[in-house]
């Protein structure tokens, strides 16, 4: 293995290591190591959609970052980070079904229907799943051209995360509002691109 190889490889397990951490954290403040407060469900909810949320953007980083850097291997971290942001916001939405709502279906199919926050980040958690089956290196090859398109989804699985966010937010929106503007500035990164690239053919 080149020194090169093996500084991608390091830097990839220090990604899962930091991907992991927020779990491990959070199943040692259940068991007693620190506390969860007084509505440990809430806090247990709360903690899984922000790493959920935060993994999803830091995921759509990856892009604009490989591009300014030319740090192409940076690529290869993209399927870890978003294969993580589903895994936290999947364990997320089972707190809220089995722990918060106690298996309720009803009252779950009226939360769905009927709040839009709810709406909103079942539609998110709902389109991450194709964008995780897909995420193999067979499937992106397999797919060429509509992979591509399929994994831009990401963007909206990012704006409803954040709206999703913003809506449940009672009093205080001030995070929210940190994350919408993190978010129009990866959006505005992509159209940026997006607007150059029609430029450049309209050119040719
Ligand atoms: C079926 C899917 C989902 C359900 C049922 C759900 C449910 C909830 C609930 C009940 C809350 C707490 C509301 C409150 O305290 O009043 C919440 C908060 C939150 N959710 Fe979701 N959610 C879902 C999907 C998602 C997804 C896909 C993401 C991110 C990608 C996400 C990110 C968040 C965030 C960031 C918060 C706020 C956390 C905080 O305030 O610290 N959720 N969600």
């Amino acid at each position: 293995m080149t020194v090169r190889r093996r500084f991608h490889a390091l830097v990839k397990a220090f990604i899962l290591g930091a991907c992991i951490i927020p779990l491990i954290h959070l199943i040692a403040r259940a068991n007693g190591l620190g506390d969860l407060g007084a509505n440990p469900i809430q806090e247990v909810l709360h903690t899984l959609g922000k790493t959920g949320l935060n993994l999803t953007l830091i995921t759509l980083m990856i892009t604009p970052l490989r591009k300014e850097t030319n740090f192409y291997w940076l690529v290869s971290l993209r399927r870890m980070l978003g294969l993580s942001a589903f895994f936290y916001a999947l364990l997320h939405a089972l707190t809220y079904v089995a722990l918060d709502q106690g298996f309720m279906w009803s009252s779950l199919y009226i939360d769905v229907t009927q709040r839009p926050y709810i709406t909103l980040g079942a539609l998110a958690l709902l389109i991450m799943i194709p964008l995780a089956i897909t995420s193999t290196k067979a499937s992106q090859r397999r797919l060429g051209r509509i992979w591509k398109k399929l994994h831009r989804l990401i963007y909206l699985i990012a704006s409803l995360g954040v709206l999703h966010f913003f809506l449940q937010a009672k009093i205080d929106v001030a995070e929210p509002i940190i994350y919408s503007i993190a978010l129009l500035l990866l959006l505005g990164y992509r159209a940026n691109t997006w607007l150059k690239r029609q430029q450049a053919t309209r050119k040719q």
